[in-house]
């Protein structure tokens, strides 16, 4: 039998500095209407001068550990997914691993992009279940504000910086075979389509530019694809394990723009007030914009035990992916 993996605590970080479309309009050529209209972002954070990528993992990771009571030693692996790494090596991961002064264990990142945290959760689960892990720490963690464009009014609005992390440790109460009422993470699905990489990418890296190179993005594709991808891997979870959409108490989905929301809510059938949406204050995180939104709605009560949470996020690659999971 393998052991099913469960979520036993989350928190998350916001860079203090929070700016507004009013306030962007005054650089960049656009207005608060255009980006409420268009994307539903009203504000979004943006990190300091000098503050890393693992600068906001170990704030969330801290936060994490102290809500599911995990001592740092007790981690046997940590995941970071991000996009925007301090340095092109070591990995993130590595540096919030010293922070954490764990003296064991092993650390990672994970690059999907705005499906980075879909992807590490699943790699989590997947190293619990197998047994070669008990105890794993997921964060997903960006700085995009630092491979933006901002001369490119079309990508430059629509970003912001945060992290958010949870601690995904061996449930030994549940295995496999006991059914989708019982907690953890009952699924995950992973997807890629390496051939769409041409509408959503950066136009630099180590090997190709030797510089980090910018965000460039063909919106009008990539918002027709998530569409698609997302719904069809909704589906794909919930007939994994024989569930409907009318089971599901939470979407918590990446948060790219509100009218990606509003149509895979529309799609399953689930009324916003079951959508937990933070697109208006954080803006797009890429990695880290589930875990943020996931904290912030199991912090303030509206995640309970025993509920059916789906995750789902697409981003550049394309990947997607989805997860369910019962609280
Ligand atoms: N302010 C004002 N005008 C702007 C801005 C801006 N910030 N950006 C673009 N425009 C102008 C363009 O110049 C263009 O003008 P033109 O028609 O005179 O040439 C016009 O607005 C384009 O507008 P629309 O066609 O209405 O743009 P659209 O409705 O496609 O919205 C958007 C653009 C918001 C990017 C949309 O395509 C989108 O959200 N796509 C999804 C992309 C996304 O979310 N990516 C995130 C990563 S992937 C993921 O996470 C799912």
């Amino acid at each position: 039998m393998m052991q099913r993996s469960y979520i036993a605590g989350c928190g998350s970080y916001l860079p203090k500095r929070c700016v507004t479309n009013d306030e962007l309009s005054e650089t960049v050529d656009t207005t608060d209407e255009w980006i409420v209209s268009r994307t539903g972002i009203k504000s979004r954070h943006i990190a300091a001068d000098g503050e890393l990528t693992s600068d906001l993992a170990y704030e969330a990771a801290i936060r994490a550990l102290e809500h599911s009571n995990t001592d740092p030693d007790d981690i046997d692996l940590v995941i970071v997914a991000t996009t925007t790494p301090d340095q092109t090596f070591p990995a993130t991961a590595t540096k919030v691993q010293a922070r954490l002064k764990m003296k064991n264990g092993a650390a990672f990142d994970i690059q999907a992009v705005c499906s980075g945290f879909i992807y590490a959760l699943s790699v989590a689960d997947n190293f619990v279940r197998a047994g070669q892990a008990k105890t794993v720490l997921v964060i997903g963690a960006e700085t995009f504000s630092r491979i933006l464009d901002w001369e490119d009014r079309s990508t430059c609005v629509l970003f912001g910086d945060g992290a958010g992390a949870v601690v995904v440790k061996a449930d030994p109460e549940n295995s496999d075979g006991i059914g989708a009422n019982a907690r953890g993470i009952l699924s995950t699905h992973l997807h890629s389509d390496g051939k769409h990489a041409d509408l959503l990418y950066v136009d630099g890296g180590p090997s190709s530019t030797q510089t980090t190179g910018h965000v460039r993005m063909v919106g009008k594709e990539v918002f027709r694809h998530a569409v698609i991808n997302l719904a069809a891997v909704v589906d794909e979870a919930l007939n994994a394990n024989g569930l409907e959409r009318s089971d599901l108490d939470w979407l918590v989905p990446h948060q790219a723009n509100k009218r990606i929301l509003d149509s895979t809510a529309r799609k399953l059938g689930l009324s916003e007030d079951r959508v937990v949406i933070t697109v208006d204050r954080h803006a797009n995180t890429s990695a880290a914009s589930i875990p943020l939104a996931l904290d912030e709605a199991v912090k303030d009560g509206r995640i309970q035990a025993g509920q059916l949470i789906l995750l789902e996020a697409m981003g550049g690659g394309l990947t997607w992916g989805a997860s369910l999971i019962r609280w």
